[in-house]
């Protein structure tokens, strides 16, 4: 995601408060002193790399997650490839996954010279529909690809439709792995984010929920082989120590740094999640209903973390909106301006007979709004007063 991540300048207005898209300073002035003791205690026991915080930062990203397994790495889009050089993707295989969402989803099945094949996604959750599975199957299999898995995302911090997507696979032969770049913290009817599927790679980019001071990811899994696996890959595929070299691996360690950081963010996180949801909850109070707006859906028995709080707008409206926003002071962002199956990286690959017309007309609609857990009602009354303003 491309989150600016520093505070939004002010704007030429008569505003109250400079507000940010995303408030990392307010959340580091809460833990500060936490987070200079944990830096200073890798600062004193010297292991940089594969350090004691890097295990006990796994264990309590398990228990969080509900996982048998938590392997550390580092960045999401690591978190993404390793699996699926752990399940030996490749040449001839099709990954599907869906046409909004960021590029690290197909470009790690790309990477490994398999091939993304895009289905649609949902207009009313932004996320990957079920019902557009098959088609995206056959477009595989038209291609004379042979369909492996299915990458879902939750995105925005949404969790996808687990139980259709879960079955569409075990119907088709296929495994699931659940891109929760933006939504680790999430439920979806009971199960955690981290119980999803086969596997859950997640992000600790700075700008996510739970983010690190630098790049960062994990993989969460019951499956016992695959996360020993995992762990070979993640040290240049080592056996028995890393200069013995089982397979082709990476160097895909998180540092001991990032994770000391990250057992003092974990400790606030389920608190930041309330946070979040209660600003989400307040703009969708004073945003549903309005002229031509839709404020995100969340499904009964799910819950989102809101990485964004992103709404859909009149598409011949959404530019001038964005504009005028942005002169009062709002900082606002478009996640995803184009569809993947028409950036240039992507478009020569196969997609389903029907279309992906839903992504296409989201990448026209959707509009983000400031969103971060200490952002304040007053701060978002400024939002909500100018977005209104426009409507
Ligand atoms: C849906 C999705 N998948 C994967 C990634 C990749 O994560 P990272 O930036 O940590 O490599 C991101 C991050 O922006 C993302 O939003």
């Amino acid at each position: 995601m491309t989150t600016s991540l520093s505070k939004t300048p002010q704007a030429e207005t008569t505003q109250a408060q400079p507000l940010a898209f995303i408030d990392l300073a307010a959340q580091q002035a809460r833990i500060r002193p936490q987070l200079d003791q944990a830096i200073a205690r890798v600062l004193d026991h010297g292991k940089y790399i594969m350090g004691p915080e890097v295990r006990e930062f796994e264990q309590q990203l398990a228990d969080f997650g509900g996982a048998g397994h938590a392997i550390s790495c580092s960045s999401g889009t690591d978190a993404l490839l390793m699996v699926m050089m752990a399940k030996d993707i490749g040449p001839g295989d099709a990954v599907i996954c869906p046409a909004f969402t960021f590029t690290a989803t197909p470009e790690v099945i790309a990477l490994l010279g398999a091939t993304p094949v895009f289905a649609d996604v949902r207009e009313d959750t932004f996320n990957l529909d079920p019902d557009a599975l098959a088609a995206a199957v056959d477009a595989a299999k038209d291609a004379g690809l042979t369909p492996k898995a299915i990458i879902a995302v939750d995105l925005f911090g949404l969790p996808a439709d687990y139980n259709a997507i879960e079955k569409f696979a075990d119907d088709n032969g296929l495994w699931v792995l659940d891109d929760a770049a933006q939504g680790f913290g999430a439920i979806y009817k009971n199960r955690k984010i981290g119980q999803l599927g086969l596997a859950t790679a997640t992000s600790f980019f700075p700008a996510k929920p739970l983010g690190c001071y630098g790049d960062g990811g994990a993989i969460l899994t019951d499956d016992e082989e695959l996360a020993a696996t995992l762990e070979s890959i993640r040290m240049h595929g080592k056996g028995t120590d890393k200069y013995d070299n089982v397979r082709i691996g990476i160097n895909g360690r998180i540092d001991t740094m990032q994770a000391a950081i990250l057992i003092e963010k974990l400790k606030i996180f389920a608190d930041e999640i309330e946070a979040r949801d209660k600003v989400a909850a307040y703009y969708n109070a004073a945003l549903a209903g309005n002229n031509g707006v839709s404020v995100p859906v969340v499904p009964d028995g799910l819950t989102s973390v809101w990485a964004q709080y992103t709404l859909r707008v009149p598409a011949a409206r959404r530019d001038a909106l964005a504009k005028a926003l942005k002169a009062k002071g709002v900082p606002t962002a478009i996640y995803y301006p184009k569809p993947l199956h028409h950036q240039t990286a992507y478009r020569d690959f196969p997609a389903p007979a029907g279309g992906l017309a839903v992504s296409e007309r989201l990448a026209k609609e959707v509009l983000s709004l400031p969103m971060h857990p200490y952002l304040e009602e007053a701060m978002q009354d400024q939002v909500i007063k100018s977005l209104l303003a426009e409507l």
